[in-house]
């Protein structure tokens, strides 16, 4: 029964920011930056994390790594396969401290995770040392297994963070990442800083690595073409909700929400004659202070009728594992990337 269970499991997780005014810091309101979001994630599985800018997706990653505490909601995770899961949002800092090491995350940028002051040797052997891992030669010995894992060179163990490329810096943090065999690493963005060409080296290396030790991952994109082929789910949010969830072929075959077919309308296509088939939503996300009444995004939504405006349409299920937040996603008949041509 016991393996059945996933390995993580958010439920109606949210976190409201309160907004401080005046010299008693007083509260005026709250920043719903996630209003309720729920997924699961397998052993070993991929789940895509994807949204505009401001959607809260990193809010999302910081709870599951016990850097927020939630203000609503459940995050069951399983450290170990015989050990039963355990509920992270309802622990103190100190009771986390023993499961810290299990989930690890690496960031957006390259430039700012790595401590300039270290050389990459203290960089990775840091982790090994504060819990107790490894000492001496040991140490030493998983150091170096760890650089050469992401392409480095033992000669680079010398060098500080400032000698490399940005996409050098991205493959130290991963190595970082790895030292303490996690279950679960948390990818929030981590090619979005780098030059194309360098982004796909990136992926690539975290594919082969997550071969090699089977983790699983919650890769965290604003760009729903570039999660597409390596994750199994696709997790798409809006304004701190969740607007679709589903396997990723069922997404990309057959969305049903407009703001995934837009979304999808943007991936580059192979298809000319499909030039002019990209959706351009008109304004901007909604506020998370302040969130239109309805389905938040009603004001952007080609398809939206008065019902919108009204009723929150809560997320339900539309097809096997496949979830959608849209009054109407029976009536529309949307354009997938198959119909597209996406080129990726
Ligand atoms: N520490 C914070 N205090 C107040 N508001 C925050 C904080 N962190 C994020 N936010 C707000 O929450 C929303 C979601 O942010 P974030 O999770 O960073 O989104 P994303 O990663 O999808 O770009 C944004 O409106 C952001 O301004
Ligand atoms: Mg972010």
């Amino acid at each position: 029964m016991s393996q059945s269970s996933p390995l993580l499991e958010v439920k109606d997780l949210k976190k409201h920011f309160p907004i401080q005014r005046g010299v008693f810091r007083k509260v005026v309101g709250h920043v719903k930056a996630v209003d309720g979001i729920s997924f699961t994630i397998e052993p070993g599985e991929t789940v895509g994390l994807v949204g505009e800018s401001g959607c809260g997706k990193t809010t999302v990653g910081r709870m599951i790594m016990g850097a927020y505490r939630p203000t609503n909601g459940e995050i069951w995770f399983k450290p170990e396969d015989d050990v039963e899961r355990i509920n992270l949002a309802a622990l103190t800092p100190s009771e986390m401290k023993p499961y810290r090491r299990y989930a690890q995350m690496i960031f957006q940028d390259p430039f700012a995770s790595l401590d300039p002051r270290m050389t990459v040797r203290e960089i990775l052997a840091e982790p090994l040392v504060v819990n107790k891992l490894a000492k001496g030669a040991e140490l030493e010995g998983r150091v170096r297994e760890l650089i050469e894992m992401v392409g480095l060179k033992i000669q680079h163990l010398n060098r500080y963070p400032h000698a490399f490329s940005g996409g050098q810096r991205q493959r130290i943090s991963v190595a970082r990442a790895m030292a303490l065999f996690p279950r679960l690493l948390v990818a929030d963005e981590p090619t979005s800083a780098l030059d194309v060409s360098v982004q796909a080296q990136i992926v690539n290396l975290a594919l082969e690595i997550q071969q090699r030790m089977g983790i699983a991952y919650l890769f965290i994109s604003h760009d729903l073409g570039l999660v597409r082929h390596f994750s199994k789910k696709i997790v798409l949010m809006y304004v701190g909700r969740v607007v679709e969830y589903a396997p990723a072929e069922n997404l990309f075959g057959r969305p049903r929400h407009p703001y995934t077919e837009a979304l999808m309308s943007n991936v580059p296509s192979t298809k000319p004659e499909l030039m002019g088939r990209k959706i351009i939503l008109k304004g901007d996300p909604a506020d998370p202070i302040n969130p239109p009444p309805g389905c938040p995004f009603h004001p952007r939504c080609l398809y939206a009728q008065k019902l919108c405006s009204e009723d929150y349409p809560p997320l339900r299920e539309i097809g096997p594992q496949h979830f959608v937040a849209c009054h109407f996603a029976e009536s529309l008949d949307l354009r997938g990337c198959d119909a597209l041509g996406c080129v990726i």
